[in-house]
């Protein structure tokens, strides 16, 4: 981590936008039993956002190594699955790209299995994927992952519950205030409608924001099919956060 005078360091402060109700994670919501135990009882307190807020250290370039953002060849093989490439723009509240920041990602392998000591699910580990890569943006905020498709996997939050196939992205844009951490679907999955992770966030719109979409454009021949997820940090058109387990 490095202190980094931003670019975009305003001169004087400005608040980041509350977000629209609705277009985030409820933080009770009965269906997702473990939400019930731990969201907060009290009104939440608004803090004021100053310039520690609003800037501040950042991740960037000095901590991803050539090759990180390609999950396919972190190993001696292959790993067995659907090879995809994720790419997508990283935004601002106001439409504006957000250039060399930190995009970090980790998800299961194609039999819906992560290779944790906690992830106990009767399914295979791959010995050529370990499903965690990282890249920073480029100067127009993109950014660009090759990696297998993950698989469905249980999680026991209720009877037959199955997390649909998903991405896990960690941003860290600007400052820590744009902190974000989400997960990216896939379109036409059929468990969305099941899971409580999704249907958390009650604005229709705002959830449809984490499910990415086809995209021919960075689809290689007889390689590997594209999927494209534009994340926003901060505002009305918020991607939603993880409603973490
Ligand atoms: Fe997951």
């Amino acid at each position: 981590m490095r202190n980094r005078p931003s670019s975009r360091t305003p001169s004087k402060t400005t608040a980041y936008r509350r977000f629209h109700p609705g277009t985030q994670p409820a933080y009770n919501y009965p269906p997702y039993a473990s939400t019930q135990k731990r969201c907060p009882t009290q009104p939440l307190v608004i803090a004021p956002q100053t310039l520690s807020e609003i800037t501040g250290p950042v991740f960037g370039w000095d901590d991803v190594k050539p090759g990180d953002h390609d999950l396919t060849r972190q190993h001696r093989g292959e790993p067995i699955g659907e090879r995809i490439v994720v790419t997508g723009r990283v935004l601002d509240e106001n439409g504006r790209a957000v250039p060399n920041t930190l995009v970090e990602v980790w998800q299961a392998n194609a039999a819906g299995r992560y290779p944790h000591r906690t992830d106990q699910h009767n399914a295979p580990i791959d010995p050529n994927f370990s499903g965690a890569g990282r890249t920073c943006t480029d100067a127009e905020g993109r950014y660009r992952f090759v990696t297998i498709r993950p698989g469905e996997y249980p999680w026991r939050n209720h009877y037959n519950a199955w997390r649909p196939a998903h991405i896990h992205f960690s941003l860290f844009g600007q400052a820590f205030l744009t902190r974000m951490v989400t997960q990216m679907y896939f379109p036409g999955d059929p468990l969305l409608p099941y899971d409580p992770m999704f249907t958390c966030i009650e604005n229709e719109a705002a959830r449809n924001r984490l499910v990415s979409v086809f995209d021919w454009e960075s689809t290689i021949p007889e390689q590997a099919l594209g999927y494209r997820f534009d994340i926003v940090l901060r505002g009305a058109e918020e991607t939603p956060l993880e409603k973490m387990p």
